[in-house]
């Protein structure tokens, strides 16, 4: 179904607005952004009218060649994916899948007409049909060669007897044990997941869930990502929001406008798979040709590019560029596959780390492997030291890949406040002498509430994790600074203590074998930068930092994502922090040299981002909690009170004032922070974790 595009509303920032028509009848609002959010979700930042919606919603959970829809619209993308040589997505099926994947029986009825008519449109559209039957013809020899291209590249066999029971009808078994795409498929535990559920949901694959959990491990664990290739795309599964690295303009032409590049860069493949999958696409959202994959013709008037420039159709670059960097074959993953060990996790972990908003905490996790070793069951206690609140919750946990602890547990006490945990899940990477987990923890119904946690496995000897304090000024007297950790020995003396440069341990306030506090004094002319923090023999590296003065404040996060929400759409909040830093040795603010001094107080409000006349985004979008930096978002849906019945969504400053002791001028910081409407349709995979 493709909406129409009326006329653009509104050009912020880098978002535009347009008024879109749908064919099914209605008007509703598309917002489109032209810059990466780093979020997995599809769609979230098309506005549209409710009711409107819904019929949006049918068509992409049932995709053109399942709706019963005789529209041409359907019967165009139908022919597209039969006649599309390229789109051999299917190709490869045996006739029965292929004839239920594309067209249902009824429709081969309609196939000479509707061909007819088809060419007619491809004469206006650039739609990817071919214009006769003879070019039909070749295209298809062309997929038959790149059928057995695929071939050449080496595939990893599925040995797994219920994978090829349940796959094998569709994705047909090569003599070598290969199935078709999925053996030239590697990808995360999530991302086998999402193709799992699409199975399901569209091509009438029906799995117990039992079923469907033994085979997601075994592709998690046997075609999966080294830990090498997981680390740099980790945000994807821990939920965060962050400004990714992007290659080119191109490449984030073809493939960011609507999910991450860290969703590609999730998986690997052959170039030949690659090619399929960018053919899927094509099926599935017809109007990706026009809106991403190609470019419109350059006018002949145009300058001349320069030369070498590629030339090539942004989805060609996008694909060549997936081939390079995320190919099927690689040394890191022979090399984890070979090496990969069960993960034996029973014991006790300690476990520190910090939450936006609430700071560091210290505590514990006891782990124990389930009868039959797949998943472990977890109980976990945590204290914050800004106000000593505790959170004690328990779970289970399953580890993919030799590597991937993917976690959920459930809070003993939950609050009501928004940001109270309830289910916490929990995404992290094990390391290779499993004796260190680190990842995040999140809930809340985007997974904007979350720590940064890290854990060791507890020994026998003595382990320091951490202070409860960010920095020291230099100068200061008796500050108190507890330090966390494990069998921290008891006839420690302040010689014992060591916690960096001009910083003088004075006395010994009290010691338990998790805590010691200390009083401390800062050298007036001690160098700014982090300390490490020693007892005895044991070290938490870069535990705090010391600073002369706070030059800036920078507000994170830099550049989040609200949602709008009412009783049939959960919010999605925003918390924000003001982190101190300090100019680093070159004086200079924002290079690679800045000391980071933690979180600090400040007072928060909205600021106008002015980008429209009459901009007025900042009295609907929502409110900001002056004291703690948490932004509510406003309600969902047309506000009959906002200049054309607008929805409340809009992009605004969120703008921290921090007072420095000893100086007048207070410190401001800034985030540029854009509030959506819900996320209709939900693409994480939380399963994963049960
Ligand atoms: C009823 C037929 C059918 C069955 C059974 C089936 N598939 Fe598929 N599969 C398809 C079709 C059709 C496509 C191509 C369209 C698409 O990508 O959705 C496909 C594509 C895929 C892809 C490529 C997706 C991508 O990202 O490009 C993967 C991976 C996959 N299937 C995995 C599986 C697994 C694993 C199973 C068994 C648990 C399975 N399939 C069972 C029909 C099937
Ligand atoms: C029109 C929006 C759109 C564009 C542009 C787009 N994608 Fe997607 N992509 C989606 C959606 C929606 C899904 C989820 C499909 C599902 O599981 O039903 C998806 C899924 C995927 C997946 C997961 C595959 C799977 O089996 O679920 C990969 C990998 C991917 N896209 C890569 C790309 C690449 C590479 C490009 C650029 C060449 C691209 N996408 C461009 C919308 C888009």
């Amino acid at each position: 179904m493709l909406p129409l595009l009326l006329y653009v509303t509104r050009y912020v920032n880098r978002t535009v607005l347009y008024c879109a028509r749908f064919p099914m009848g209605g008007i509703g609002i598309l917002r489109l952004p032209f810059w990466s959010w780093s979020q997995q979700d599809a769609f979230h930042n098309f506005t549209w009218s409710r009711d409107r919606f819904k019929s949006f919603a049918v068509a992409v959970e049932a995709p053109p060649y399942k709706v019963n829809c005789f529209c041409w619209t359907h019967r165009r993308v139908q022919l597209a994916v039969l006649l599309r040589s390229k789109t051999s997505t299917i190709e490869k099926l045996p006739s029965k899948g292929r004839e239920m994947a594309c067209l249902g029986k009824r429709a081969r009825r309609y196939f000479a007409p509707i061909a007819f008519i088809l060419l007619f449109f491809s004469s206006l559209t650039k739609l990817a049909v071919p214009a006769s039957p003879q070019e039909a013809a070749s295209n298809s020899s062309a997929a038959t060669s790149s059928a057995s291209k695929d071939a050449k590249e080496p595939g990893f066999p599925v040995t797994d007897p219920l994978v090829v029971s349940k796959c094998g009808a569709c994705h047909q078994p090569d003599t070598k044990g290969n199935l078709s795409r999925i053996s030239w498929i590697r990808t995360t535990p999530e991302g086998w997941e999402e193709a799992i559920k699409r199975m399901v949901r569209l091509h009438g694959l029906a799995l117990e869930p039992s079923d469907a959990r033994k085979i997601l491990r075994y592709l998690s664990d046997d075609h999966g990502l080294a830990p090498d290739e997981a680390k740099p795309v980790a945000y994807i599964a821990e939920n965060r929001m962050i400004d990714e690295k992007l290659p080119n303009e191109e490449i984030v032409h073809a493939c960011n406008a609507c999910h991450a590049l860290g969703k590609p860069l999730s998986w690997r493949r052959s170039a030949d798979d690659w090619k399929l999958l960018a053919n899927m696409h094509i099926a599935f959202f017809p109007a990706i040709e026009n809106t991403s994959f190609q470019r419109p013709p350059r006018r002949p008037d145009a300058p001349p590019l320069p030369p070498g420039t590629d030339t090539r159709p942004p989805v060609e670059q996008a694909l060549s560029y997936f081939a390079k960097n995320a190919p099927l074959q690689s040394a890191e993953w022979s090399e984890w596959h070979a090496s990969m060990r069960t993960p034996k996790l029973n014991g006790r972990w300690l476990v520190y780390g910090t939450q936006p908003g609430k700071g560091r905490f210290f505590g514990e996790m006891s782990v124990e492997a389930g009868a039959a070793g797949e998943a472990f069951s977890t109980k976990t206690k945590l204290t914050y030291v800004s106000d000593g609140s505790v959170l004690v919750e328990s779970g289970k946990g399953i580890v993919y890949t030799g590597y991937a602890w993917r976690g959920r547990e459930n809070a003993e006490q939950t609050g009501s406040a928004p940001d109270a945990p309830k289910t916490i899940r929990e995404v992290m990477m094990l390391s290779r002498d499993q004796s260190q987990l680190e990842g995040r923890w999140f809930w809340g119904a985007y997974q904007e509430f979350g720590m940064d946690v890290s854990m060791r496995r507890a020994s026998e000897s003595p382990t320091v994790l951490g202070v409860d304090l960010y920095s020291l000024k230099a100068g200061s007297t008796n500050s108190v600074v507890r330090i966390y950790g494990d069998h921290l020995a008891q006839d420690v003396t302040p010689n014992d203590l060591d916690l960096g440069s001009g910083v003088t341990v004075k006395k010994i306030l009290s010691k338990s074998p998790g805590l010691v506090i200390v009083n401390v004094d800062v050298a007036k002319g001690a160098t700014p930068g982090k300390r490490d923090v020693a007892v005895k023999s044991a070290v938490a590296p870069g535990a705090f930092a010391v600073y002369d003065r706070v030059d800036y404040v920078k507000v994170t996060p830099q550049t989040p994502l609200a949602h709008l929400g009412s009783d049939v759409h959960a919010k999605g909040y925003c918390q924000f922090e003001a982190i101190a830093y300090n100019n680093g040795p070159d004086a200079k603010s924002g290079t690679a040299d800045d000391i980071e001094l933690g979180p600090v107080p400040a007072q928060w409000k909205l600021e106008e981002f002015v980008a429209t006349y009459g901009d007025d985004d900042v009295e609907y979008v929502g409110t900001m909690n002056a004291e703690t930096g948490l932004f509510t978002p406003a309600l969902d849906g047309p506000n009959p009170k906002r200049k054309h019945s607008r929805n409340n969504y809009g992009d605004v400053w969120a703008v921290a004032t921090v007072k420095v002791a000893g100086t007048d001028e207070p410190l401001t910081g800034k985030s540029y922070l854009i509030v959506s409407v819900p996320q209709y349709i939900r693409w994480d995979q939380p399963e994963v974790a049960r």
